[in-house]
């Protein structure tokens, strides 16, 4: 059994389900449950707003998860991290900010592999500034054609939005030669960490990046936070994406003087709890530490792969790089039919089109399976899955 699954509550409630759909949202550890409940029990209260003690322990607690999402992340100082409500809630905050900053024919180069999270903000801007998107595209071996953006990047190319991970593929995108390539002309690189972050060690100084996006959610932690992380020269820049309390120096009915980053992007009251519970979260992955997370999940997909490819008429999207995701198909077989009879067996997966509606087309198919692995997973899971899809054709063929 894994080492890891004691942690987490739900499997000692529900011993028997197999639970392989963590790409859509990982199940939670006690600890974050634990942290969460204890602040709303002993500390809770609204932050930057009282003068007494509840409110100061609480904006204390706030602000430290900043500076340790900060640290987890590689960024240089925490004023360069939002929070916001997930991956979604950045990309568009960034989009409607940036949208202000972009003029008629600026180009943005989106890949065709994105979830729809990182396509439509951008694709948005077609409408709001006459902004021109153009589309990366991903070749037959699931790697993003390099070659293409070289050819394709110029001086109007303002940013480069790719994801890190393909939340359908599994595939790990070069982001470093992504953000080279983009930088040599001066565009800016938004990669959406929703998949890389729970899996990866990353750097964001180090790999220089402009803008990173994720949700607390995928990386064991709570619905409804995320974080955009920004590089503190281009927030400084940036005007806010939504308007509110808490995100001003001064309010007249002439003027208005907003804070600086990071407060002039979280209006209103954030999600406090959560934050907390992403702080936890943090702590848990880096106890564990990210380099045996990658290996650990490494080897449980090449198993997850290697015994799908035994059945006969599984054709599987994701390549030998992919990691905690595959995505397959089965010849002849509804996908809905089989994700539909593995859930009524306790078997949890995903299948459509997993938010990324191109990709799905351009990989030719209506929709998928995906199995995705987290680090309560185990060998175990893994045949037990494949048992019931076994099962499962054999009643669908
Ligand atoms: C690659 C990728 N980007 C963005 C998102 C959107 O994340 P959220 O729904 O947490 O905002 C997802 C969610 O599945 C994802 O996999």
């Amino acid at each position: 059994m894994s080492n890891f699954r004691k942690y987490f509550p739900i499997f000692k409630q529900n011993p028997k389900i197999v639970y392989l759909d963590s790409g859509a949202s990982a199940q939670k550890p006690d600890c974050v449950l634990e942290s969460m409940t204890k602040f709303y029990e002993t500390t809770y209260a609204n932050i930057h707003r009282g003068l007494y003690e509840f409110s100061e322990k609480s904006t204390e607690l706030y602000d430290e998860v900043r500076g340790k999402v900060a640290k987890f992340i590689g960024a240089k100082d925490p004023s360069e991290i939002i929070f916001t409500k997930g991956t979604t809630d950045a990309i568009n905050l960034l989009a409607s900010s940036y949208s202000k900053l972009l003029k008629k024919n600026d180009e943005i180069i989106v890949s065709e592999i994105e979830h729809h999270s990182n396509l439509l903000p951008w694709k948005n801007l077609e409408d709001v500034v006459c902004a021109k998107v153009k589309y990366l595209p991903v070749l037959d071996d699931c790697e993003l054609d390099y070659d293409w953006l070289e050819k394709n990047i110029s001086p109007n190319v303002k940013l480069v939005c790719v994801s890190g991970q393909s939340n359908v593929l599994g595939v790990k995108n070069d982001i470093q030669r992504i953000i080279k390539i983009a930088h040599s002309v001066g565009a800016k690189v938004l990669v959406d960490g929703a998949q890389l972050t729970v899996h990866s060690k990353l750097d964001v100084s180090l790999l220089d990046v402009d803008f990173y996006a994720f949700s607390g959610h995928k990386i064991y932690g709570p619905t409804g936070v995320g974080i955009l992380y920004g590089k503190k020269e281009l927030l400084d820049v940036m005007p806010p994406y939504q308007l509110g309390g808490d995100m001003v120096e001064s309010v007249s009915l002439d003027k208005v003087i907003f804070k600086q980053a990071p407060s002039k992007f979280e209006a209103g009251t954030p999600p406090i709890t959560e934050v907390v519970g992403l702080g936890s979260a943090i702590d848990f992955l880096e106890n564990i530490g990210m380099e045996k997370i990658e290996d650990y999940s490494l080897k449980l997909t090449q198993y997850l792969q290697s015994e799908l490819l035994k059945i006969s008429g599984v054709r599987i999207l994701s390549s030998k790089k992919s990691n905690a995701i595959v995505s397959f198909v089965v010849d002849g077989v509804s996908s809905f039919d089989i994700g539909v009879m593995l859930g009524q067996k306790g078997v949890c997966v995903r299948v459509g089109k997993h938010c990324a509606e191109p990709l799905h087309n351009r990989f030719g198919v209506d929709s998928s399976i995906r199995a995705s692995v987290g680090i309560y997973n185990d060998e175990n899971d893994i045949d037990k899955f494949i048992d019931a899809l076994k099962n499962v054709l054999s009643l669908l063929r």
